[in-house]
Order: structure tokens, then C-alpha cells, then sequence
């Protein structure tokens, strides 16, 4: 695959942007504090565009209704890794490679039968992709095969990391991928020991297409970071992993479907946000940076979820899941907050028998392409990130003899 020629040009014509906005830099240089860098643009990007008010996002321009509708997971992440859809030989290529590599070293295994059964999985999956750099050295990332073959492995090996904990924890050996299965089809296997009905493998790849990208979301921004150090690309992983376990970021998937069932009732939802809000709780599914809509992708999870229960049988946590959005559209959308990517997602990966702390550890097994995508753009037009403060600690002072000291609890 010639990944030189594109990624070069893309390269050219970042460096002179970047060039030119540093010179920027000199001329309106001001101390305005901006919690959580709201607003503030930290980078160019030609992967996603999201438009908060309108609730429209795309990849590499195409929208996500219509990748969800016509493309495949892997193709998706062909397209944001290297900003064009591949041709049926790139796509051959590509899928080939991930298929070859998808198998994980008996030392990876061996060391995850040694994390106790009862640690959250997106630990698990933390260590583990951070291990894949100990196999593989990390000075050549300027070097366009080293980046081609550190995707492939990633894309590759982390659904096989995530469905080896998943049988480690219960006592058993993991089973090795099914060369025979396309990508979504064979997480599910390795992850169930069954191979699963064509709908779930079809549900599950949108699923994963929904959640590939999304521009500068926290844990995207942490794999910025740690990329703009030059370090390896499985380091960068671990560091968005981390990230996005959080109950505020990828993390809020588990706790959604935790509030759902608390609710217990459609009839209920009424009473359950009014006591939440009253006491400041964060409804967990709903509210955004961006969207000051419903999130597009929200619907299009509502849709799959319906899909499957056309076929499988229906979740009545749907009703009640129904009843929370229209209970929590009259009180909280004047304020922009709706349903966010987070609060349909646990409907559909408990109909397809997922279990729920395994919910995040699948939103990583899919943005992986999208913490990719930025790595290798970071590193086309490298600055290392370096923000300032706005220092309010003490002012100078001497150091005092400890006998000299009053207690700090009568300062
Ligand atoms: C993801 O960034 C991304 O793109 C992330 C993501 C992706 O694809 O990568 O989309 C994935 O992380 C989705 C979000 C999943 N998290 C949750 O569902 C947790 C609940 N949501 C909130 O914690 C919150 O909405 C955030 C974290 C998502 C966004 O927080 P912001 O933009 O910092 O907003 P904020 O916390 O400053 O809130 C602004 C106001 C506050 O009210 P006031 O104090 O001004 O009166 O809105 C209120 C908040 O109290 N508010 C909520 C709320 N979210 C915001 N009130 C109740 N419930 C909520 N969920």
C-alpha cells in the first residue's frame, strides 16, 4: 500500500497552515482562562466535522448516516486513517492485514491471566495495549510502514484483547480469531464462543462505525497529546483508553443503563429526574460540548435497537429508556441538553447479549481508528502540546525551620 504519496501532501499542506497560525500566535497573546479549552481550537483537523447545532457530523466529509447505512467499520477506519475510501484493492489489502494480525502473543494472554477477575475490563484493556509496545520498537515513527503496520496491529489485536479478558475472568483459555469471520462477526465469536446471527454481526459494525470518531473529544485530545511527544502509537492507545474510561466521557454508556433500570417504569421517569436534578446529579446519557440537539448518532443507535428487537424480542427498558428523553426534553432541553451517543448504546450491546462493563472497552475497540486518524495527522504537523496557566499559588518565600512553623490547620 503506498501511503507515502498522500500522507506527504497532507503533510505539506498542514506544515504551512500551522506555520502561518503560529505567527498568529505572537500578535494576540492573552491570558484568558477557558476551563476544560471550551471553544478554544488546539489544532487544524480535516477528519470530522461536527455541526452542534444543526446535530450533523461527518468523516472525512460523508456523512454518518449514510457511512452507517453503506459502509463497513474497517472501511470507515480506512477512510479516517488515510482520508479517502479505498479501492476494492486497497480494501482487500487492508482487510487482509487485520485479519493476519488480529492474533495477540501468548505473552499478552499470560499477562492478562495475572489481572484479577474482578478489574474493570478498560484496565485491562489500558495494560494491555500499552504491553503491544514492548514487541514493537518505537523510534521509527517517521517511517510511513512503521505507521501502516501500527495500524493494522491496533485495529487488529484490541477487540482480540478485550474478548481474551472477557474469557480470562470467567476461568477459561481465550479462543483465537476465526480468520473465516469478517471483523464485527469474529469479536462477537471470540467474545460468545458462538458465531452470532448475520443481523447482530451487522448491528454490531454500525455500532462500531457510530463510535469511530469524533473530533476533539477528551480522549482523542489525550492521544493528541501523547502523540505530539513522538512517542509509540501503543502508548498513545493506552493514553486515550485511559481517557475515555471515564463516567464523564466513554465511561457513561454503563452508568446509563444502571439509571434506566433504576427508573424501574416509564411512569416513574418523571419523578427520578426531577429528584436528580434537584440535587445536582448529571443525568448520564444526555448533554454535550458540541450538540445543543439530540445526538445524531443517538438516533441512529435508537434505530439499530429497534431493528433488533423486530428480530430478537423487545427490551421493555426501551419503553423506560422512551420515557426519560421526553420526561428530560421538558426539562432540559431549553437549557440544549439532550440524548447523547451514550444513551441508546447500552439498549443495543445488552440485546446482543454484551456484557455491560464491556460496553466502554467497545467504544475503544472503534474509536482506536479515530485516536489513529489524529496520531498520524498530529505527527504530519508535529508541535508538542505545551498550554499555560494562570498561576494563583503563593507569592516567593523562605524556607523556615520546622520548630519555626505554626500548624497548618491555624493558617
Ligand atoms: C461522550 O466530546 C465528545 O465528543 C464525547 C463523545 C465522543 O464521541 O467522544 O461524544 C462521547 O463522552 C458523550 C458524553 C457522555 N457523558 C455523559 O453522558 C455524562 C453526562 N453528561 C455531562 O457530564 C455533560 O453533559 C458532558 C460532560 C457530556 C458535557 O459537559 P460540559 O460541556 O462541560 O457541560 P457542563 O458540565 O459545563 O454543563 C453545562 C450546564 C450545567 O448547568 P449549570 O451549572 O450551567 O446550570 O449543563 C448542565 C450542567 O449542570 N448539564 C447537565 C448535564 N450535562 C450538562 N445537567 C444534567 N444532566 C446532564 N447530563
Amino acid at each position: 500500500m503506498d501511503v507515502g504519496g498522500t500522507f506527504t501532501n497532507a503533510v505539506l499542506n498542514l506544515k504551512a497552515v500551522v506555520e502561518q497560525s503560529a505567527d498568529t500566535k505572537q500578535k494576540n497573546d492573552y491570558q484568558v482562562l477557558r476551563p476544560g479549552l471550551e471553544g478554544v481550537p488546539v489544532t487544524q483537523s480535516s477528519i470530522c466535522d461536527i455541526d452542534g447545532s444543526k446535530g450533523n457530523l461527518t468523516y472525512r466529509g460523508y456523512s454518518i448516516s449514510e457511512l452507517t447505512a453503506q459502509s463497513s467499520f474497517l472501511e470507515t477506519a480506512y477512510l479516517l486513517i488515510w482520508g479517502e475510501l479505498p479501492n476494492p484493492q486497497q480494501m482487500r489489502d487492508f482487510e487482509a492485514e487485520v485479519r493476519m494480525h488480529r492474533r495477540v502473543s501468548f505473552r499478552v494472554r499470560d499477562m492478562m491471566k495475572c489481572f484479577p477477575a474482578t478489574g474493570h475490563p478498560m484496565d485491562a484493556l489500558q495494560s494491555s495495549a500499552a504491553s503491544l509496545g514492548l514487541f514493537y520498537s518505537r523510534r521509527a515513527i517517521d517511517n510511513p510502514k512503521y505507521i501502516y503496520d501500527a495500524v493494522v496491529r491496533l485495529i487488529a489485536k484490541i477487540p482480540t484483547m478485550v474478548a481474551a479478558f472477557q474469557l480470562i475472568r470467567k476461568g477459561q483459555d481465550p479462543i483465537q480469531p476465526r480468520d473465516d469471520l469478517a471483523y464485527a462477526a469474529n469479536f462477537l465469536y471470540m467474545l460468545t464462543e458462538r458465531e452470532q446471527d448475520p443481523l447482530a454481526a451487522r448491528v454490531f459494525d454500525k455500532c462500531l462505525i457510530l463510535h469511530a470518531e469524533h473530533s476533539l473529544n477528551a480522549s482523542t485530545f489525550s492521544a493528541r497529546v501523547t502523540a505530539s511527544t513522538l512517542t509509540d502509537p501503543y502508548a498513545v492507545v493506552a493514553s486515550a483508553v485511559g481517557t475515555l474510561a471515564g463516567p464523564l466521557h466513554g465511561g457513561a454508556n454503563e452508568d446509563v443503563l444502571q439509571m434506566i433500570e433504576e427508573v424501574g417504569s416509564a411512569s416513574n421517569a418523571g419523578a427520578y429526574l426531577d429528584e436528580a436534578i434537584a440535587s445536582k446529579r448529571k443525568i448520564m446519557g444526555f448533554g454535550h460540548r458540541e450538540y445543543r440537539v439530540k445526538d445524531p448518532r443517538a438516533s441512529i443507535l435508537q434505530e439499530l435497537a429497534e431493528e433488533l428487537f423486530a428480530r430478537f424480542g423487545k427490551d421493555e427498558m426501551y419503553e423506560v429508556a422512551k420515557a426519560i428523553e421526553i420526561e428530560a426534553e421538558q426539562r432540559l432541553g431549553p437549557k440544549g441538553i439532550f440524548p447523547n451517543v451514550d444513551f441508546y448504546s447500552g439498549l443495543v450491546y445488552r440485546k446482543l447479549g454484551i456484557p455491560r462493563d464491556l460496553f466502554t472497552p467497545i467504544f475503544a475497540i472503534s474509536r482506536v481508528a479515530g485516536w489513529l486518524a489524529h496520531w498520524r495527522e498530529q505527527l504530519g504537523a508535529n508541535r508538542i502540546f505545551r498550554p499555560t496557566q494562570i498561576y494563583t499559588g503563593p507569592q516567593p518565600r523562605t524556607w523556615i525551620a520546622s520548630e519555626e512553623r505554626i500548624s497548618s490547620l491555624n493558617n
